[in-house]
């Protein structure tokens, strides 16, 4: 007589995320992402920035077409969900709250677990949506809209920032040199397009910031005060040198980036070295960390478009590890919009 093996039970997750302007929703099946929605907010665009109360309205309207989207592609109905997980922040607090409020309501309608999940751990946590994957330990530049990390890596869930920005972030920066160049808001994809077919000719300058800590407000007002000297000379200067700028700006943020992603890697010896986060989705960097890594001996993790930039794929990723450690959470969890 023969056994039939006895397989464990999937673990399906329903994961939210709604930090910011994007309300997306994923389905994840024992740590495979078998669908990842995105509803994206093209309103903030007339406000040249997210407006956070535009924010959570978009979100409310969207949040339950995006869940039905997820589970119709997945093939999966709510029966077959046996966790829901949520973004608990860092973010926009009406935005976060929408997601929270559904995740509760959905867990408590189908007497499922809930999980929450940071998002900055999420960005980094999204490279194990695909392979290749970094090996354990490894680093982490996390950048986006609102931060800018240097993450090293121990476990799916030990994680140490080391370097972090001391202002803006690198996405911050992008998207505020963009409005100064009148670009329409996120500018980073933008500027990523343009500075494609520009050359890196004007010299911006690279803060002096001990450690691995970051500062970009300096390059802010810096391309602030370019650009209104040399309008002066020639009103039609922007026109005439946009993808000249861009490349420029593109150049210094990335580099500003990459040596201190090497001095970190001089410092911990770790040279397995990935990236993460809406910046990362950066042709600019995408190449540059490449190079980099080709001359320095690293081996470099660059996560798919769809994972770099807010996604629900990487919340359910992100969810699977904790549910495998039973770190599930209670009704009474709040969000958080900064930890
Ligand atoms: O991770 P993300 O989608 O949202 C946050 O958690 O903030 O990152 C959004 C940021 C924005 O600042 C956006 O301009 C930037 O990522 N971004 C880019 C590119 N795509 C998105 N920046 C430069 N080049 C890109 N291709
Ligand atoms: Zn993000």
């Amino acid at each position: 007589m023969s056994l039939s093996p006895v397989s464990a039970p999937a673990v399906t997750i329903l994961a939210i995320e709604s930090s910011c302007d994007d309300t997306a929703a994923a389905v994840v099946r024992d740590g495979t992402v078998l669908s990842n929605c995105v509803a994206n907010q093209e309103i903030h665009r007339l406000y040249g920035g997210v407006v956070p109360e535009v924010a959570s309205r978009a979100h409310q309207t969207n949040i339950v077409p995006v869940v039905a989207a997820a589970l119709g592609q997945a093939g999966l109905t709510p029966a077959d969900v046996t966790a829901v997980a949520f973004t608990q922040g860092p973010g926009l607090i009406g935005s976060l709250l929408v997601g929270n409020a559904f995740a509760k309501g959905f867990a408590l309608a189908h007497d499922l677990p809930l999980i929450t999940v940071d998002h900055m751990e999420a960005h980094v946590l999204a490279h194990f949506a695909e392979d290749p994957k970094p090996a354990f330990p490894f680093l982490c530049l996390t950048v986006s809209g609102g931060h800018t990390q240097i993450v090293l890596v121990r476990d799916y869930l030990d994680m140490e920032v080391i370097g972090y920005t001391l202002d803006d972030a690198a996405g911050e920066a992008f998207d505020k040199a963009g409005k100064m160049l009148g670009l329409d808001y996120p500018a980073g994809p933008l500027i990523d397009r343009l500075a494609r077919t520009g050359t890196p000719r004007f010299e911006l300058p690279e803060p002096a910031v001990p450690g691995l800590n970051f500062s970009f407000s300096g390059l802010k007002t810096a391309v602030l005060y370019f650009l209104r000297d040399q309008k002066a000379q020639n009103p039609n200067f922007v026109a005439e040198n946009l993808s000249d700028i861009c490349a420029s700006l593109q150049t210094t943020i990335v580099t500003i980036l990459l040596k201190k992603l090497r001095k970190a890697v001089r410092q911990t010896g770790i040279r397995e070295v990935a990236v993460a986060g809406g910046v990362s989705a950066n042709s600019g960097l995408r190449e540059a960390l490449r190079t980099w890594g080709e001359k320095e001996g690293w081996n470099t993790y660059i996560p798919a478009f769809q994972y770099c930039t807010d996604n629900a794929g990487m919340i359910g990723v992100a969810a699977h590890y904790r549910y495998l450690a039973g770190q599930f959470t209670g009704y009474e969890a709040m969000p958080y919009a900064r930890r």
